[in-house]
């Protein structure tokens, strides 16, 4: 017996409308990539991916940034399984890294009430790095980007739930090309 073809997105309806096309997010990935260049000039700083949503963007960021960086990971969870934040954010890996004197980005998928940032901020900032900045690819109208801090921001977007591009429902669509609204099944 053959195996049961693999799921596509075209045909999931829980892919709703397209929120930003693969072209969208490499052109804007692009112009942060240059910026993030001319800003760290002869700078090398040091790329922390927040897992496992800003894999994807890391990935691709990385690679638009024409100076010698490198790249270390860290993973939070304040998501249980669902679409809405639990409230508490929790450290599930560390940085290998010492951060001392450092010249850090902090690259993440989504600021949504900016839980996640404040307490990386508050994390990060203890180990002495020289400088910190953020850099999001997408963040909520509504999230206080100054308050919190971010220079970087690839889009802003209104309230829906979104995946693809990293972004994940119970651990399923981070490896879509594109951004699209999640229809949540049981609504
Ligand atoms: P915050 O702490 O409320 O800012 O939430 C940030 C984290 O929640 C992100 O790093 C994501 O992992 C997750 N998140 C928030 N909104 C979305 C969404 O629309 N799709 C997928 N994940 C999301």
């Amino acid at each position: 017996m053959s195996p049961a073809p693999l799921e596509s997105f075209d045909d999931d309806p829980c892919v709703g409308s397209t929120v930003l096309t693969e072209e969208q997010i490499a052109e804007r990935i692009r112009e942060l990539g240059r910026e993030l260049t001319e800003d760290y000039g002869d700078r090398r700083p040091l790329l922390v991916c927040v897992l496992r949503g800003a894999y994807a963007f890391l990935t691709d960021l990385a690679r638009e940034v024409d100076l010698p960086v490198e790249i270390d990971f860290i993973a939070v969870s304040s998501y249980g399984a669902s679409t809405r934040t639990s409230g508490v954010v929790r450290l599930v890996k560390d940085l290998d890294v010492d951060l001392t004197g450092r010249h850090v980005v902090l690259v993440e998928d989504i600021v949504d009430t900016g839980l996640t940032l404040r307490y990386l901020r508050r994390s990060l900032e203890a180990r002495g790095p020289a400088s910190l900045e953020v850099c999001t690819l997408l963040a909520r109208e509504s999230a206080d980007l100054e308050g919190l801090g971010v220079r970087y921001v690839g889009f802003t977007i209104p309230g829906e739930f979104v995946i693809g591009y990293g972004l994940d429902v119970d651990e399923r669509y981070r490896n879509m090309r594109h951004i699209a609204v999640y229809v949540d099944p049981g609504v």
